[in-house]
């Protein structure tokens, strides 16, 4: 067993940490207090090839493997999670259900501009009351001959007012439940196609997150991803990539937090000596670093899964349940060993605590990849 990351591996991160410090750190705290989304930071990530990093190069991106994406997700996600929620939205929902399950034409047509970052993409599965329960569509594609007819609303769309193009989940046909699902890709700017609200967010406030109101948008055939019928394991599929993806940003999160809190201990001052003198936060740092260090290993074997072609809903499942769990408790603990300093936006640690919260809710909750991990341990 080789723990090691190769050069490329290395380089990698190297880019990813560079540029997290330099492009997307100075402005951070604004674009957390004003919800300003990073336009300016996103086209640099783009040209960067962090947007498309494993798409093949035919399609414009960076055909890397998944170890390399976790990495970089990492990174840019201990500096600023709303860039990396951008990122990922992109990469594993967006780029790879395209890549994996959309015909020549499509990828010609949107895959191209989404991997270079030309254009961006949102993934659009969640409802009022179909958030966990995926299959309870109220959004509906019906079929017309030549086009679809989209009628609905989604909810919390991350990219929502930003993106291009929407991969849109909706129900053709009831009687058939799951397999009566389609995926759609819609374009910014059709007829009938609204963008609702943004949603004012406790955590990755630089992001943009909206609802969407369809209202007899019209779907031409060709813009159906898979065969009829395939909408829901398209969600599933992809979506199990996507945790993988979502729980490198919590271990981000939690990295971060852990870095900033491991340096101000050696620096700030209290009964006479530095805190991290102190037992009390010295053990605070050698568990966050543990829980940190085993959030790690679970997420790049699940990255491992990917890239040798096993199975990895489970392992991503567990990565993301475990990771922003992490990312929970290590942030909290970064504020406590800040004291009141913690507390105040300019040491960054009341951010990523806000921030941790979402990677235990979207693109599964929790108790989401319990479920899926359970069905997992007893299917046979
Ligand atoms: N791969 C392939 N097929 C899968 C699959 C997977 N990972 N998971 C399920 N399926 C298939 C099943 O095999 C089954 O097919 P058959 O009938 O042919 O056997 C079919 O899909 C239905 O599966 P289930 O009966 O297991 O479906 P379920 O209704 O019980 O739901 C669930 C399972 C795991 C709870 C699912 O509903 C789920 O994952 N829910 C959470 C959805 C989610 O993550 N939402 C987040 C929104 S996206 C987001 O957050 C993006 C963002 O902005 C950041």
């Amino acid at each position: 067993m080789d723990f090691s990351l190769s050069e490329e591996h290395l380089m990698i991160r190297d880019a990813a940490r560079d540029f997290a410090k330099t492009e997307l750190l100075p402005g951070v705290i604004e674009r957390d207090t004003h919800q300003k989304f990073p336009h300016e930071q996103v086209k640099k990530m783009g040209e960067l090839g962090f947007l498309g990093m494993m798409v093949d190069p035919q399609y414009g991106g960076g055909g890397m493997d998944t170890t390399s994406y976790v990495l970089a997700m990492e990174e840019i996600s201990k500096i600023d999670a709303s860039a990396s929620v951008v990122m990922s939205v992109n990469n594993s929902l967006v780029c790879y259900g395209l890549q994996a399950y959309g015909t020549e034409e499509q990828k010609q047509k949107y895959l191209t501009r989404l991997a270079t970052g030309a254009s961006i993409g949102a993934f659009c599965l969640s409802e009022p009351e179909a958030g966990s329960d995926a299959t309870s569509q109220r959004t509906t594609a019906i079929d017309k001959g030549d086009h679809y007819v989209l009628n609905g609303t989604k909810n919390w769309i991350t990219n929502g007012g930003t993106a291009d193009y929407y991969l849109v989940i909706a129900q053709t046909d009831k009687e058939k439940g799951h397999k009566g699902i389609n995926a759609l890709i819609v374009e910014k700017g059709w007829d009938g196609f609204e963008i609702g609200p943004k949603e004012d967010k406790l955590g990755i406030r630089g992001s943009d997150t909206h609802s969407l109101i369809f209202n007899d948008v019209k779907v031409p055939k060709e813009n159906r991803i898979g065969e009829d019928g395939f909408g829901f394991k398209f969600a599933m599929k992809t979506l199990s990539g996507g945790r993988i993806g979502i729980a490198a940003q919590a271990l981000g999160i939690a990295s971060g937090a852990y870095e900033l809190a491991r340096e101000y201990s050696k620096v700030r001052k209290a009964f006479g000596t530095e805190i991290c003198n102190h037992q009390a936060i010295a053990f605070k740092l050698a568990d966050m670093h543990t829980s940190i260090t085993a959030a790690r290993h679970l997420i790049m074997k699940a990255a491992w899964d990917k890239d040798n072609g096993n199975n990895y809903d489970m392992s991503g499942a567990m990565a993301k349940l475990y990771a922003s769990q992490v990312a929970m408790d290590v942030t909290v603990e970064a504020v406590q060993v800040h004291g009141g300093n913690g507390y105040v936006k300019e040491y960054h640690v009341e951010r990523l605590m806000r921030d941790a919260k979402i990677t235990q809710i979207y693109e599964g909750t929790s108790e989401i990849q319990k479920i899926v991990i359970s069905r997992g341990l007893l299917r046979d």
